[in-house]
Formats: C-alpha cells, sequence, structure tokens
C-alpha cells in the first residue's frame, strides 16, 4: 500500500508522520518512509537546488526539476518497496506538483496531470492524507521553525512567497482534492499535534489497523 501526505507548510505533516511511522514500528509493521523532493540518490542532489532560497529558477525549470526528481524516486526507491509488499508513506508526492507549480505559480493544471502520469508511471498513491490548514497560521508556525533551527535565510524558497500564493496553495489542494474523494482523506490541521495525529489514525485505511502489514 502506498500513502501519500501533502499540505501546506507548517501544517504539521512531517511531525504527524514521524508519529505514525513509531506508531508503525512499535506495531511491528515494516514500511518505509520517503519524502519528496529527494527520495532518491538524484533526488538529494535535485533538493539542494530546488530548496535553494537563492536561486533564481523559472517555474517551467522548476516544474521539470520537481518531476525529474519524481520519476527517479518511483523507480529507484517507492515501485522495488511496493514489490517487495512493502508499505510505503511519502512526505508529499505528485499531487505537490499539482498544487504548487499549477494552481501555485498558475501553470496549467491539466498539463501537468499528464505531465505527472509519465513521471510517475501511472502509479498514484492509494491514500493522500491532506492537511488542510489557514496559510497565515501555516506560515506563522514555520516562521518559528525556520528560526529555531536559524535555517530563515537558506531554507524555504516557498516559505518567502507572498501570503496570496499560499492562498491559492490551501484553496488548490481543497479543489483538487475534490476531483479524488476516493483518495483523499483531509484532516483539520489547526487543531494541537494530539489532535492532528489522532485525525491522521483515523484517516487511515482499516487495513493498516488490523495489522494486515
Ligand atoms: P520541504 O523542506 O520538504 O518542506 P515541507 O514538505 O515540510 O513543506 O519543502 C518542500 C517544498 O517543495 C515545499 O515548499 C513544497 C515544494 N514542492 C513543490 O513546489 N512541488 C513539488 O512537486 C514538491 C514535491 C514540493
Amino acid at each position: 500500500m502506498f500513502i501519500s501526505f501533502e499540505g501546506m507548510e507548517g501544517s504539521g505533516k512531517s511531525t504527524a508522520l514521524g508519529r505514525l511511522c513509531a506508531a508503525l514500528d512499535n506495531r511491528g509493521i515494516s514500511h518505509l518512509r520517503t519524502r519528496e523532493p529527494g527520495g532518491s540518490d538524484l533526488g538529494k542532489s535535485l533538493r539542494a537546488l530546488l530548496l535553494d532560497a537563492g536561486q533564481q529558477i523559472a517555474p517551467e525549470a522548476e516544474l521539470f526539476l520537481y518531476l525529474a526528481d519524481r520519476a527517479q524516486h518511483v523507480r529507484q526507491v517507492i515501485r522495488p518497496s511496493l514489490e517487495q509488499g512493502r508499505l510505503v508513506l511519502s512526505d508529499r508526492y505528485a499531487d505537490s506538483t499539482i498544487v504548487y507549480q499549477g494552481y501555485g505559480r498558475e501553470l496549467p493544471v491539466e498539463r501537468l496531470f499528464e505531465l505527472n502520469q509519465l513521471a510517475v508511471g501511472g502509479l498514484w498513491p492509494d491514500v493522500t492524507v491532506l492537511f488542510d490548514l489557514e496559510p497565515r497560521v501555516g506560515l506563522a508556525r514555520a516562521r518559528v521553525r525556520n528560526a529555531a533551527c536559524g535555517t530563515e535565510v537558506s531554507e524555504g524558497r516557498f516559505e518567502a512567497e507572498a501570503l496570496a500564493f499560499h492562498q491559492r496553495v490551501r484553496e488548490g489542494y481543497l479543489a483538487w482534492a475534490g476531483r479524488f474523494p476516493g483518495r483523499f482523506r483531509i484532516i483539520d490541521a489547526g487543531r494541537s499535534p494530539e489532535e492532528v495525529y489522532a485525525q491522521v489514525e483515523d484517516a487511515l485505511p482499516v487495513l493498516l489497523k488490523l495489522g494486515h502489514y
């Protein structure tokens, strides 16, 4: 089974994913935690380029770097793990490109869908957990995190974007999720970390809870 985690910066997605992985470990459920960008060897180099706040990258160039990262990630990491019967959990996947490059940067969403299809070779998650959050709250949280890590300058090209961009991202996620109601589970990420995590466990398939892995 393949599960992706989506949402804006500061939505608590990575924290909840960490807790989920610890819970899976406790239950002896074998899984692979991965992320985009940067889930493969090639992807690590691409990630450094993509998240460098000092780089001026044209939206189309950025798009193809994310797609290159994903194409390699699917073939080198995700598909082989699924073929071995492992549960795969990815912090971001193809929906991030549709939403950030499409709704956010305003590149054409339908073309992005087709390009993603090519990049992933038809492999879409079984379930996508979307952490929905008011952009002002997410940006404030992300700022605190960046200041705490001393990464305010070098990290977060997207965190430096205008609030309007993040509003388009939020609306874009909700609109896109509306097209795939069977795959998306939307959770309210504005609550406390405990409540957010509880919603994540509730959102996951019964299969997982019964320990089929
Ligand atoms: P990252 O540092 O991994 O943080 P987080 O996932 O916690 O937000 O940042 C990844 C950034 O890349 C994030 O701002 C969203 C952006 N992104 C895209 O614009 N398109 C994509 O296809 C992907 C995978 C990520």
